[in-house]
């Protein structure tokens, strides 16, 4: 088993998605191992995103992150890393393939809906970024 971390962003909250998209995670497997409903700062926005600093999108991507509530989450299964990007599909929700999350909530690139790890060293920050042991028991 696997844990990745992932987040319902501000624009898929704010349009009334998240219940939707937590019941495609139960549908598709995931065990849900930690959640809570958070709204970012600026700040913490720019230190979940640091590895994006200085490129262009850096700053629109932060004020978006901190537009609103969110609700992030710690989700365990098999290869959960890879099955969640895929169940997410394309950054840019017009190249996302149908049937993924992003096809059906993204509105843009900037407002794409969710959040996924890319690989677990990323996994392992984000998650204690936001969960303490505890909150995973
Ligand atoms: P995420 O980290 O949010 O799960 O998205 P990702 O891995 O698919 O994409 P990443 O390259 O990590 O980019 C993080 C977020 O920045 C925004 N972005 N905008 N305008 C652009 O060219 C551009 N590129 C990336 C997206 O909202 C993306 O989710
Ligand atoms: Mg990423």
């Amino acid at each position: 088993m696997e844990r990745t971390f992932a987040i319902i962003k501000p624009d898929a909250f704010r349009a009334g998605n998240a219940g939707k998209i937590l019941a495609r995670i139960y549908e598709e497997g995931f065990t849900v191992v930690g959640l809570k409903k958070l709204y970012l700062s600026k700040i913490e926005a720019e230190g979940f995103y640091a590895v994006h600093q200085g490129k262009p999108f850096f700053d629109e991507l932060t004020d978006f992150m901190s537009s609103g509530p969110c609700i992030v989450m710690v989700l365990e299964a098999d290869n959960a890393i890879v099955k969640w990007r895929q169940l997410m599909g394309a950054t840019d929700p017009k190249q996302a393939d149908e049937g993924t999350l992003r096809r059906q909530f993204g509105t843009f690139v900037g407002e794409n809906a969710t959040h996924g790890s890319d690989a677990p060293e990323t996994a392992e920050f984000e998650i204690g970024y936001f969960f303490s042991g505890l909150e995973l028991l």
